[in-house]
């Protein structure tokens, strides 16, 4: 069941001091003890926002979403210490990542103890926590006063939202309001690490990377299906993902290798989308979408709005060079490897 209902906007400044008691903040949090969906920006994307102790709440995330009702939500909280209310155990590298990385790109999976909605945790005996570092959802949260359940605010299967028009292109008349607070940061979501069993192990790679958190905690291992093609264990990362309107195809090689992928494209009578890099800027194609510049971080921030801009009735196939698979390139090419469904053509 999804009716028709009217989407509500607040624009938010981030900066004013008293965020927290401005009348925005108030009448989203008030929307999400009604048990209501808000969608509101955190440092990595946008999250579709819902009270994790209600059942019904919850389940409307997932028709919203579109969202397969196995797929677990990560649990968004305002202060440290919430973590406690939640989970069974927290084990003490758990805690030495949340004095790290919190508030930030880390969401930390533990054994829940059974006070949240079961439909979170997709009926898991884990739940996968994280504080998140913008100043909007953290006051968002707290006026609240609820645990907030939230995914990324796509439509599943659509790249993630890093501005609230994206949000609104996915999800208006879905959902009752969106908190707009500007452009993302980050760009791509936070990185999952389970710290339920003897050895961290990253199930999804993210903002923090593998050698952030090693020099934290020591040894963490990375999820088999991230390296290679085995059974996924974060339930998330078996369905299609992030996919752009057109396939993406990703080209791993020099860049006449990647002039010479576009012109066998164009001969083949295809109207080509290319995300580019500046030094391949004055390349020809039916729609372009030039990166700021070079470094991962940018291309991070950029990636999901690059892929959103091409339209299906403008081009038939969307091209893109690979980038390094380490730091946080690990998470870019994670990303894009699932946008392209796998399509990878190698020098
Ligand atoms: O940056 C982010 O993490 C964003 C913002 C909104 O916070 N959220 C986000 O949520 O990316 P979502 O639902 O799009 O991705 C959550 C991922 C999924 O792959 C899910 O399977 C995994 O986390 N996950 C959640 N709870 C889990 C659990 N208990 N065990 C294993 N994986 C879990
Ligand atoms: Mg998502």
């Amino acid at each position: 069941m999804m009716s028709y209902q009217q989407t509500k906007y607040w624009s938010v400044d981030n900066i004013v001091d008293n965020l927290i008691e401005s009348k925005e903040i108030q009448e989203a949090a008030a929307f999400l003890r009604e048990g209501k969906l808000v969608a509101f920006p955190t440092e990595t994307v946008y999250g579709l926002g819902a009270s994790a102790r209600s059942d019904e709440a919850v389940t409307s995330i997932f028709t919203a979403k579109g969202r397969p009702a196995d797929n677990p939500l990560i649990v968004h909280i305002s202060q440290q210490k919430d973590v406690y209310n939640f989970t069974k155990s927290v084990p003490e590298k758990a805690e030495k990542l949340m004095e790290k990385f919190w508030p930030g790109a880390l969401t930390i999976i533990l054994a829940h103890n059974g006070r949240l909605s079961t439909k979170v945790t997709a009926g898991l005996s884990t739940v996968g926590l994280r504080m998140p570092d913008h100043p909007v959802a953290l006051a968002l949260i707290e006026a609240s006063g609820e645990p907030i359940a939230a995914p990324s605010a796509n439509r599943s299967g659509r790249p993630s939202p890093t501005t609230a028009a994206h949000t609104a292109e996915d999800l208006q008349g879905r959902i009752a309001g969106i908190v707009d607070g500007g452009a993302t940061g980050l760009g791509v979501e936070s990185t999952v690490i389970d710290c339920s069993g003897e050895l961290p192990i990253i199930l999804r790679p993210g903002g923090v990377t593998q050698s952030q958190l090693e020099a934290v905690i020591g040894r963490v291992e990375v999820d088999q299906s991230l390296t290679e093609e085995a059974a996924p264990r974060s339930p998330g990362m078996k369905y299609k993902h992030y996919a752009p309107e057109a396939p993406l195809t990703l080209v791993d090689g020099d860049e006449d290798f990647f002039r010479s992928c576009v012109r066998k494209h164009k001969e083949n009578g295809e109207k080509v989308g290319l995300i580019l890099f500046p030094a391949l800027a004055s390349m020809e194609a039916d729609a372009v979408y030039i990166l700021s510049d070079n470094r991962i971080e940018t291309t991070a921030r950029e990636l999901y709005s690059a892929l959103r801009t091409f339209k299906k009735s403008e081009v038939d196939h969307i091209l893109m060079q690979a980038v390094p698979a380490d730091e946080l390139g690990f998470a870019v090419m994670n990303r894009l490897v699932k946008a392209a469904g796998g399509r990878i053509l190698t020098q």
